[in-house]
């Protein structure tokens, strides 16, 4: 049994989330978790601090064991060990890929909303950048519309399309379904698919996170899957994850890219916190879920008694809520002030992740419950009073 419930002082820890907010604000905005580490990956890294070196570190086929052996047991999908290439994150990974399988000037797909480092990686590698908004329907379900989908990949000649899989900051665990149609549609057209699944693990009671090579054999022929236990075991400042490239000239392409930039694997931290993390941490992550899913309640109940006029998206996956404050009729800008000024909670205004999160807000769900029901509060009084 975990406690999610203990408070953990992180101010003056160098933190992002703590640290870089006035100290009366409360700061539900990047996706960082405020619960301690599971003990296996503390003790493992304890022991590597008594060793005293920290000179160039391995791969080991233990490792990667490991991380075949999660993704097993985790999401029933088989990878092969020679299919992981380790990069100290998803991102630098997302950047390397936009320059192994893309030229300058191509046309890259991804949603709108997406986590926004996706943009980054295609305008600032001077790709075009092509966007497919996901709709929200009259029930508040987000889909993809791919009837538009398959028409601007052809209009536009889209080569790669970037799926964040489960979806931050909309909540969306794609079906099976979702992804065959996706998917179909990217091989018709010969685009490369990258499906970012870091937030697989956070998966909500009656769904099912799908991981792309599983949908169908032949998408290992024109994709990618990102993983890593950053998110699920809040190891982020240890920058450590694993691409899966099934296809073996991908893999090297990738691999030779990766070796021209100079970057390289794994610090050893990174390895040893991930390699425990995979081997001991199942009942960690059921738990976390079970506790995520209570927050996620929580805000729900509340919104519903106090502030009926915020609509939360159904959360299937992440630990991200996705609020709709449209009703307040506010610019973008000013609500997040309003928010960080009035209601003294820092959350991540919706716009930055692309031009259909205009109203909304995403708040990180990762914390003791009292620091939900605090923001709540924070929140509801500063409306009522404005
Ligand atoms: C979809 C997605 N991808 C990647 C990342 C970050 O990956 P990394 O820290 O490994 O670069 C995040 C962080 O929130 C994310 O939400």
């Amino acid at each position: 049994m975990y406690h999610f419930d203990e408070i953990v002082n992180r101010k003056n820890t160098h933190c992002v989330k703590w640290d870089t907010v006035p100290e009366d604000t409360l700061p539900m905005f990047v996706a960082d978790m405020d619960f301690k580490v599971l003990p296996e990956i503390q003790e493992a890294l304890e022991k590597k601090v008594k060793e005293g070196i920290y000179g160039y570190t391995i791969v080991s086929d233990d490792y990667l064991q490991s991380v075949v052996d999660w993704e097993e047991r985790r999401h029933h999908v088989h990878i092969e060990k020679e299919w992981i290439v380790t990069t100290p994150g998803i991102v630098p990974a997302l950047n390397a890929m936009v320059n192994t399988f893309t030229h300058e000037g191509d046309a890259i797909m991804i949603q709108d909303p997406v986590y926004f480092p996706f943009k980054g990686a295609v305008v600032n590698n001077q790709r075009r950048l092509v966007l497919h908004e996901v709709k929200m329907n009259e029930q508040g379900h987000y889909t993809f519309d791919f009837e538009a989908l398959e028409k601007k990949i052809i209009e536009e000649q889209v080569k790669l399309f970037i799926l964040c899989n489960p979806h931050n900051p909309i909540g969306r665990v794609w079906t099976r379904e979702e992804l065959k149609t996706l998917g179909n549609i990217c091989k018709k057209h010969h685009v490369i698919v990258i499906a970012d699944e870091i937030h697989a693990d956070f998966i909500m009671k009656g769904h099912e996170h799908i991981c792309f090579y599983d949908v169908d054999e032949s998408f290992k022929d024109f994709s990618v899957v990102c993983t890593a236990p950053s998110k699920t075991f809040n190891l982020a400042g240890l920058a450590a994850s694993n691409i899966l490239i099934a296809h073996p000239e991908m893999r090297a392409s990738f691999t030779a890219f990766k070796g021209r930039t100079g970057m390289g694997s794994v610090n050893a931290f990174g390895l040893i916190s991930c390699e425990a993390a995979y081997r001991h941490g199942d009942q960690y992550v059921d738990e976390l879920c079970a506790y995520i899913e209570e927050n996620a309640n929580c805000v729900r109940n509340f919104l519903q008694e106090h502030l009926p006029e915020v609509k939360m998206v159904p959360l299937e996956g992440t630990y991200l809520a996705w609020l709709d404050f449209g009703y307040l009729n506010m610019e973008d800008e000013a609500l997040e002030a309003f928010f960080l000024n009035d209601a003294k909670v820092k959350m991540n205004s919706g716009i930055t992740f692309g031009s259909q999160g205009h109203g909304f807000m995403r708040m990180n769900l990762a914390t003791p419950r009292k620091n939900v029901e605090e923001g709540l509060r924070r929140i509801e009084k500063s409306i009522k009073e404005r």
